[in-house]
């Protein structure tokens, strides 16, 4: 399909102005033939001249490229790694070395409607508490898709969408009422939540950071949507906004991507959970 996939990859930007080059060529494909079947044409052709015709379809065939499902507590082997190990250690590293801001910087990239930067808030929240830490945190979270981020800032889920949710975690972390959950002020108020496109080349970190330095940086369930060479892109990026020594998460099939980069060592084995090596300085 390579060939006739170029066809369509060539009319989505130059009749409709969207760029679809960057995705991963299988997925692209997959994604190609539900709207074929959903559009009832049975050719790759005829479908490319449907597209010319109709920008509705190109607008269907954008979103539906863009996956934006997400959970609380995605990964259970993941999460339990950050609340045991990797969240104690930052806490003990930072107050141990005492410098710079008393304050832990968390980065949630493509954190779809928030699931992700709330999950990691509660933990932190608690720990913290638990600890008595003076120790503050700040979680800046972004996605390209306004419709999440406004989900997000809202932070009210319905039932299902919590399931994954530990019952001291739902007293905790949200008020419910009539069947809703809505995340308490205290852990709404730790998150900034903006819209960041992971592709955009002249700075490696949302702007409202201003300058990275990231202790934690999730990029989960994004990286294998797209080619190779965005994949490393992203990876960089991301590199570059972490401190020595930060940690990065990413979706259990994203592992291979981020090994094949070499800056970073696995946490552990059994959860895709990374550690940026440290420069020679900081040894
Ligand atoms: C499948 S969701 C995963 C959400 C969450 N990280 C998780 O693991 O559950 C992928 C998210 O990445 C966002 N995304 C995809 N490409 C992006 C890009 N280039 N820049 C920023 N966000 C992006 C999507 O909008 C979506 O919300």
């Amino acid at each position: 399909m390579s060939g006739e996939l170029d066809h369509i990859i060539r009319v989505m930007s130059g009749t409709h102005g969207k760029d679809i080059s960057r995705y991963d060529e299988s997925f692209l494909t997959k994604s190609l033939e539900k709207r074929m079947a959903a559009t009832a044409i049975a050719t790759i052709t005829g479908y490319r001249d449907y597209l010319l015709e109709h920008a509705d379809e190109a607008e269907e065939l954008s979103r539906s490229l863009n996956i934006t499902y997400s959970e609380f507590f995605r990964d259970p082997l993941t999460f339990a790694l950050l609340e045991q190990l990797v969240l104690p250690k930052l806490i003990a590293e930072k107050q141990e070395t005492g410098t710079g801001t008393a304050e832990i910087r968390v980065w949630s990239a493509g954190c779809a409607a928030g699931q992700e930067s709330y999950s990691v808030a509660i933990l932190l929240d608690e720990l913290l508490t638990a600890h008595k830490k003076s120790l503050s945190f700040r979680i800046f979270a972004t996605d390209i898709s306004e419709k999440c981020l406004a989900t997000a800032s809202r932070g009210v889920y319905d039932l299902a969408a919590v399931q994954n949710v530990r019952q001291k975690h739902l007293t905790t972390g949200f008020n419910s009422h009539n069947g809703t959950y809505s995340v308490v002020r205290r852990l709404k108020d730790r998150i900034e939540f903006s819209v960041y496109d992971l592709f955009e080349e002249h700075s490696a970190s949302p702007p409202g950071s201003i300058y990275g330095d990231f202790d934690l940086v999730l990029c989960s369930n994004l990286l294998f949507y797209y080619r190779p060479e965005i994949q490393q892109f992203i990876v960089n990026k991301l590199c570059h906004s972490m401190s020595s020594g930060g940690y990065l998460v990413t979706g259990e099939a994203e592992r291979a991507i981020v090994e094949r980069s070499h800056i970073f060592q696995p946490v552990s084995r059994l959860a895709a959970v990374y550690r940026k090596k440290l420069n020679k300085g900081d040894l």
